[in-house]
This record gives C-alpha cells, sequence and structure tokens, in this order.
C-alpha cells in the first residue's frame, strides 16, 4: 500500500467523512451575513474552532479541509488548527485552488486558477500540517453546456494539481462539480457528470497520477433546482452509482460527495441511500461544507458563546452522516 492510499484510507474509512470548511473569506462572509453574524478574523475562527472541537470529530470526521487563513489559525496557546483537528485522529486538509474567475473567450463559464507559484504553497501547507488537498473545477449544465473548451480548460488544470499535490506528498482531492441550477433532467446531469468525470480521468491518467492516492469529490445526479421533472431518492442513487461504475477507475481508494446545495436531509438521505445499492468497490463517504455546518451555524449565530450547545447540533449532523456512510440511516434518527 502507497504512503498516498493509507491517507487517502485514513480519511474515508469506518464510515467517516470529510468536513470542508474551506469556504474562501469572500464566501464564508456571505454565509454568516445570511445569519447576521460580523464575518471578523475572530468570528470565523470561533465558529470553525467549535466545530474542529466537538466531540463528533473523533468517530465521524477523517479530515477537514481548511482555507489559507484558518491553517495559519492557532486554536490555543500551545495548539495550532492542524494540531487541533489532528488531536481528534483526523487528517488536515488544504484548499489550494484561488477560485473560478470567467474563462477568456466565455461570458458565462468558469476556469479554475491557482496554478502559478503552487508547488511553493503546497510545500508551505505541508510544513503547516496538510496531508490531503482540494481543487475544485465547476461546470454548468444549458443547452451549450458545458462547452468542451470548459471541459477541456479546467480538466487540464486539475491533472496539472493533482500532479504536483502527489510530488509534495499529499492526496489531492479532484472535484470536477457539475452543478444543480438549472432547468435540465437528471438524464442531462448524469450525461454531462460522466462525460466530465470520464476526461478527467483520462487526464489524471495522461499526467500519471497514482489513482490509489486521489479521492474523487463529485456531485450526486440530481435533476436541475429549476426542473419540474424531479426525481426520487432511490433514482439519485441509482443514477449516480451508474455514473460511479461506468466513469471512475477501480484503482481510486473512495468517492467523497459534495453536498452542492441540498438541504441536510436530502443529502443524508441520497447518501445513505447510495450506500444500501453501493455495488462498487469505492468506499463512499461524504464530504460536505453546507449540509454538515448549516443548522450549526444557524444555532451558534442566536449566541456565539454558545459552545456546547452549537457542537450538540454539529455532532448529530455529523453522525447522522457518518450512519449514512454507511447505510445505516433512518430519518426516525433525525428526531432523536
Ligand atoms: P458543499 O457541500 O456546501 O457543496 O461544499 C462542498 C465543497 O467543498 C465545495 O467545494
Amino acid at each position: 500500500m502507497s504512503k498516498l492510499n493509507k491517507i487517502a484510507l485514513k480519511i474515508l474509512s469506518n464510515g467517516k467523512g470529510i468536513l470542508a470548511a474551506d469556504e474562501s473569506t469572500g464566501t464564508m462572509t456571505k454565509r454568516l451575513k445570511s445569519v447576521n453574524v460580523l464575518s471578523t478574523t475572530e468570528n470565523r475562527l470561533l465558529f470553525r474552532k467549535t466545530l474542529f472541537s466537538s466531540e463528533g470529530m473523533k468517530n465521524c470526521i477523517g479530515g477537514v479541509i481548511l482555507y489559507d487563513e484558518t491553517i495559519k489559525q492557532t486554536a490555543s496557546l500551545n495548539k495550532t488548527i492542524p494540531e487541533l483537528i489532528s488531536s481528534f485522529g483526523a487528517v488536515p486538509g488544504i484548499k489550494v485552488d484561488t477560485g473560478a474567475k470567467i474563462l477568456a473567450g466565455s461570458s458565462e463559464e468558469k476556469i479554475t486558477e491557482g496554478l502559478d507559484g503552487l508547488r511553493e504553497r503546497l510545500k508551505e501547507y505541508y510544513k503547516l500540517g496538510a496531508r490531503f488537498t482540494k481543487w475544485r473545477s465547476v461546470f454548468n449544465i444549458s443547452n451549450k453546456y458545458p462547452s468542451k473548451l470548459s471541459i477541456h480548460s479546467n480538466i487540464h488544470a486539475l491533472a496539472r494539481y493533482a500532479k504536483l499535490v502527489q510530488e509534495c506528498e499529499m492526496v489531492p482531492i479532484v472535484e470536477p462539480e457539475v452543478l444543480m441550477n438549472g432547468n435540465h433532467s437528471a438524464q442531462d446531469c448524469f450525461d454531462k457528470t460522466s462525460e466530465v468525470i470520464k476526461k478527467c480521468f483520462e487526464e489524471l491518467i495522461l499526467h500519471n497520477i497514482d489513482l490509489t492516492g486521489v479521492i474523487l469529490k463529485p456531485n450526486m445526479i440530481l435533476a436541475g433546482t429549476e426542473s419540474d421533472k424531479k426525481i426520487s431518492s432511490e433514482e439519485i442513487a441509482k443514477l449516480t452509482l451508474k455514473c460511479l461504475k461506468e466513469s471512475v477507475p477501480t484503482d481510486i481508494p473512495g468517492v467523497a460527495f459534495l453536498s452542492g446545495g441540498q438541504t441536510e436531509i436530502k443529502a443524508t438521505e441520497n447518501l445513505n441511500l447510495i450506500n444500501k445499492h453501493n455495488d462498487t468497490n469505492f468506499i463512499v463517504t461524504y464530504s460536505y461544507g453546507r449540509a454538515l455546518q448549516q443548522s450549526a451555524l444557524k444555532f451558534w449565530s442566536k449566541d456565539i458563546k454558545d459552545i456546547k450547545g452549537t457542537q450538540k447540533i454539529f455532532n448529530h449532523r455529523a453522525n447522522m452522516c457518518t450512519l449514512a456512510a454507511q447505510g445505516k440511516w433512518s430519518a426516525k434518527l433525525e428526531d432523536k
């Protein structure tokens, strides 16, 4: 087993998942504004530290994705944030792309940036304790999107990122996110997601990447948010598994889904059904941002000093997601 494969398995095994707490300062400011909390350095740290020191970290969270600001902060007098995360047995990770900008030659599609100077930044993050990384590419669906140009450019960047990360002895999460926004059908989502994932692995293989040390972070196969042809969770699970089986090489250790704007309960229910029917050899788990943090953030915003109360809400969510990652969740458990 390679060193990278070991790290990936430590993050994903035993029903554990990933807490994506890597919102950029701009995104975090929006999230805090939505619950009327001022986005100061102290408040961003307080909320994140509250989650990172929860009981739920121990049994549920295998890895935490941090943002540049957070990985450099201290949790207490003698502990950095990565040390706090490691003390719970979880692996510290870092988002290393610098965001999606308008793709030259297009008016709507985006290209994810961050390759310039990446090797040097990776070395610094490794020294700070990171052992895995994330890069998110983003694709819209419409009758003309994603274009061949957007797939080609984004996937090329993803593969170059992944190769640099492995060179620095960390596990790359590759996240080609096909967005939920739009009125497309689930079949459109299936077709476009499959195309993007297949291209992604072709490019990873071209770059000679060790697939046993890669984690795929895809979207589930859903009908668009504006579509009137919504499908059931059972159908979501079946189509999502079909997509994985047809598009993902069997060498990768695991898949960790993003929540993408689904509610906490929907993201949990869908993950549970995917695991119930899982006939792949991948570990299938979560790498949720909003679907792990939303209710904790709402509760915390009412009294930012109520650490214990906020942790209780987060622990519950993390427990539910970890049950779903084993196909053992049921709606009844949400009320307990
Ligand atoms: P969501 O689960 O909120 O979609 O965030 C996951 C993530 O890390 C997006 O890059």
